[in-house]
C-alpha cells in the first residue's frame, strides 16, 4: 500500500492509474478502522482495480462540545488492516494539508435533507461532511465511492449531491456491519464502558420490533416511535428520536406502499449511537 500525506503526492500517483485505465474506487473514513470499514474495502476491491481509502477526522463536521478531541486517532493500527484487506493507496493528510487556510468555501446541502433527524440535533453536521466529501473527490477523482448504510442520512445527502452536481462517480452503499449481538459496528463503540456495551445492543432491538411492527401491519408510526423511545428511556437511554421515514427522502410516509426504514439516535451514557433498519 502507498501512503500519501500531501494531495500532490496522491494525485501524481493516481494520474498513472488512471493513465492505464484502471478503475478506482475510493473509500473515504475518519479511520479507527472497524470490520465495517474493512468490509467497505473488500467491497471496492469488487468493484474496481484501485483500492483509494482516506482516513482524515473532518473537523468541520463536529459541533464544539462533540468528540472531535477525543476522537480515536490510531493510524498504525488502521494501516495494517488496510494492509491486509489489500487497499492499494492511503490518503491520509494532516489537516493543514486539507484545509491550508479556514475553508471558507462550502457545500450547503438542501435543509430538506440535512437539517432533519441527524441534522436537527447536530447542526451544519451534513454541511461539513459534504464539504470534506466534495473536496476529497476532487482531489482523488474516483469512479466509484462507497459509503456504509449505517450513516443512511449520509448516504442519501452524498448520493444526491453527487447526482445533483453532475459528478461522474457511482456512489455505492454498504451494508451495515453489526456485532454477534446486533449492535452495528461504530468508532463511537469504543467510548462505551463494559456495562453499557452490554446494554448498547437494545437500540438494534428496539429498531427490530419496530421494523417488525411495521410490517406485520401496524401502520400507527408516531405511536411506535414514542413507545419505541419509552423503552429506551425506561432502560437509562436518552433517545434523540426513533423515526419511520420514506427511504427514498426520510420524510414521513404518505402512503403504506412506500419502502420504509426505521432510524434511531440515542444517548448511552455519554456516547450518542445511531443504527437504522430498512423495512
Ligand atoms: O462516515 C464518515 O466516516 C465521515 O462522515 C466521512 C464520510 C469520511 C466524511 O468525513
Amino acid at each position: 500500500m502507498q501512503m500519501h500525506d500531501t494531495i500532490e503526492s496522491l494525485r501524481r500517483a493516481l494520474q498513472s492509474v488512471r493513465q492505464c485505465g484502471q478503475r478506482i474506487v475510493f473509500v473515504p473514513t475518519m479511520g479507527n478502522l472497524h470490520d465495517g470499514h474493512i468490509a467497505l474495502m473488500r467491497q471496492a476491491r469488487a468493484h474496481g482495480d484501485c483500492v483509494v481509502a482516506s482516513i482524515f477526522v473532518n473537523r468541520l463536521q463536529f459541533r464544539p462540545g462533540e468528540d472531535f478531541d477525543k476522537y480515536p486517532r490510531t493510524l498504525a493500527a488502521d494501516c495494517e488492516k488496510l494492509v491486509a484487506a489489500n487497499v492499494d493507496h492511503l490518503f491520509a493528510p494532516p489537516e493543514h494539508e486539507l484545509y491550508p487556510t479556514p475553508q471558507r468555501y462550502v457545500v450547503e446541502p438542501p435543509p430538506e435533507h440535512a437539517d432533519i433527524l441527524e441534522g436537527a440535533f447536530r447542526p451544519g453536521h451534513f454541511r461539513g461532511v459534504a464539504t470534506v466529501v466534495m473536496k476529497l473527490f476532487h482531489i482523488v477523482e474516483p469512479h466509484a465511492a462507497l459509503f456504509g448504510k449505517k450513516d443512511y442520512q449520509q448516504y442519501l445527502v452524498l448520493s444526491t449531491m453527487v447526482r445533483e452536481f453532475a459528478l461522474p462517480i457511482e456512489i455505492i452503499p454498504g451494508e451495515t456491519v453489526r456485532a454477534q449481538d446486533g449492535l452495528a459496528l461504530s468508532s463511537r463503540n469504543g467510548y462505551l464502558s463494559p456495562e453499557e456495551r452490554r446494554e448498547a445492543p437494545r437500540l438494534y432491538r428496539t429498531l427490530l420490533a419496530v421494523a417488525e411492527a411495521v410490517r406485520t401491519g401496524d401502520h400507527r408510526y408516531a405511536h411506535l416511535e414514542s413507545e419505541a423511545m419509552a423503552q429506551l428511556s425506561a432502560h437509562g437511554w436518552q433517545p434523540d428520536y426513533i423515526a419511520i421515514r420514506r427511504r427514498s427522502d426520510l420524510h414521513p410516509p404518505s402512503k403504506t406502499d412506500e419502502p420504509l426504514i426505521v432510524l434511531g439516535a440515542a444517548r448511552l451514557g455519554t456516547t450518542r449511537l445511531i443504527d437504522n433498519l430498512e423495512i
